[in-house]
């Protein structure tokens, strides 16, 4: 899916398609819009990523399930993680080794999925 936009909602519905109903136990995104240099405006649009992000976690993280994804902090980071706080039970910024000291750059780890969609589902089986 190269230079696929992950907010059309025919790229979600492919990666759906693709899992063939099978729950995922780790959403991961490195996902960031091109940084046009206002810091403010790069903010808002990389939240509104995320946004769609949390909302693609429905129908496909599993319950208990973890989600990673990329931040560039500003004045939602507050407000997203709370959202974030809402359907999960742990969240945790993370900043790794490589990300530079004053960049805005951080991760948001969110682990214990809340999802009705999906049951338990054992490994066992
Ligand atoms: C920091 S780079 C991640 C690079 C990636 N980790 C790699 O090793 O190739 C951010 C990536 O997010 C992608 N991106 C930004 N907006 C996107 C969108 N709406 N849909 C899909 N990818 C998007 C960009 O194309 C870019 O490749």
């Amino acid at each position: 899916m190269k230079h696929a936009d992950f907010t059309q909602k025919h790229v979600k519905d492919k990666i759906i398609q693709l899992l063939q109903g099978k729950p995922v136990d780790v959403l991961l995104s490195d996902m960031a819009p091109n940084a046009s240099g206002h810091a403010v405006m790069d903010h808002h649009r990389i939240v509104e990523l995320n946004t769609h992000l949390l909302d693609f976690a429905v129908h496909v993280l599993k319950e208990e399930g973890t989600l990673v994804c990329k931040l560039w902090s500003g004045d939602q980071t507050r407000h997203f993680i709370t959202t974030l706080e809402t359907v999960f039970d742990y969240v945790k910024i993370v900043k790794p080794d490589a990300s530079r000291v004053h960049s805005a750059e951080l991760f948001l780890l969110a682990k214990g999925y809340k999802n009705p969609k999906f049951e338990q589902v054992d490994d066992n089986e």
